[in-house]
């Protein structure tokens, strides 16, 4: 999928599909599934590497799952996440890193933040680089919301995130994601936008949708929010066929005659 097909799905109000995927083998399964679109999200801080946040993925990391995505992504358009520290210091920054997530394989990036965040989404966007942008409960600043917790329903804030999207549409985003915000404020965000919303825990009115593989299969059960819906409960079943076959080798029962040579 390109960039433009992927926005001619909001003109043709077919709602888009994304996932995360940080390894080749959940690609290749999303690919099979028809997924429009993959997101190497820095949320496997938490799922992959088991931290509290976000906060210490490093580029080196976000490179590193970029390159095994990208390289088994045949259909998918690939979107690399820019990790904390990786382009708030300086556009010069934003540039050289979303250039290097680019070169791992990516077709576009994410960064979080709003006006504040416009004029790096301007410049990576005039070097021909395609920039998602992220709003609502952004992670990297869960420790100035001093939680996961759902933004934008004050009245104010709902009015800042309006103009924090329509600034990122103007900088040039392609779209962008709207995290556990108000149902209805993100159906007006979606109506005020021409780019296409891609919401997690921002109601049906986006254009789109995406969670976090593991969460989606019902893999990562340390934290599950409200918008988050187990479609498997893999955790289980992995549980369980681990106990079956450490039952059936304490047992001596595998390796059988059928998974032996002769
Ligand atoms: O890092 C991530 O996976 C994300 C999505 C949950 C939107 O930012």
């Amino acid at each position: 999928m390109t960039i433009p097909e992927f926005q001619q799905h909001k003109r043709q109000r077919k709602k888009l599909v994304v996932v995360t995927a940080y390894d080749a083998l959940f690609t290749r399964i999303l690919e099979q599934a028809g997924i429009n679109a993959i997101l190497v999200g820095d949320s496997l801080g938490v799922v992959v590497q088991g931290r509290a946040n976000t906060l210490s993925v490093t580029m080196d990391d976000m490179l590193y799952h970029t390159k095994l995505v990208a390289g088994a992504a045949k259909q998918a358009l690939v979107i690399g996440d820019m990790p904390f520290m990786s382009y708030q210091a300086s556009q010069e920054e934003a540039v050289r890193n979303a250039g290097r997530l680019i070169q791992a394989g990516a077709h576009a990036v994410k960064l979080e933040g709003g006006r504040p965040m416009a004029d790096r989404v301007a410049a990576i966007t005039a070097i021909g680089i395609p920039v998602m942008g992220h709003l609502g409960m952004t992670p990297q600043s869960v420790n100035q919301y001093g939680g996961y917790k759902v933004q934008g329903k004050a009245k104010d804030r709902a009015k800042a995130l309006l103009e924090d999207a329509k600034a990122l549409e103007a900088a040039g985003a392609f779209a962008v994601v709207l995290e556990a915000i108000p149902a209805s404020l993100a159906k007006t965000i979606t109506g005020a936008l021409s780019i296409p919303t891609i919401g997690i825990g921002a109601g049906p009115h986006c254009d789109g949708q995406v969670l976090v593989v593991y969460d989606l299969l019902g893999m990562f059960d340390d934290f599950v929010p409200k918008f988050v819906k187990p479609y498997a409960h893999l955790k289980a079943d992995a549980l369980q066929a681990l106990q079956r076959y450490k039952a059936e080798v304490e047992q001596g029962t595998f390796p059988s005659d059928s998974e032996s040579y002769h």
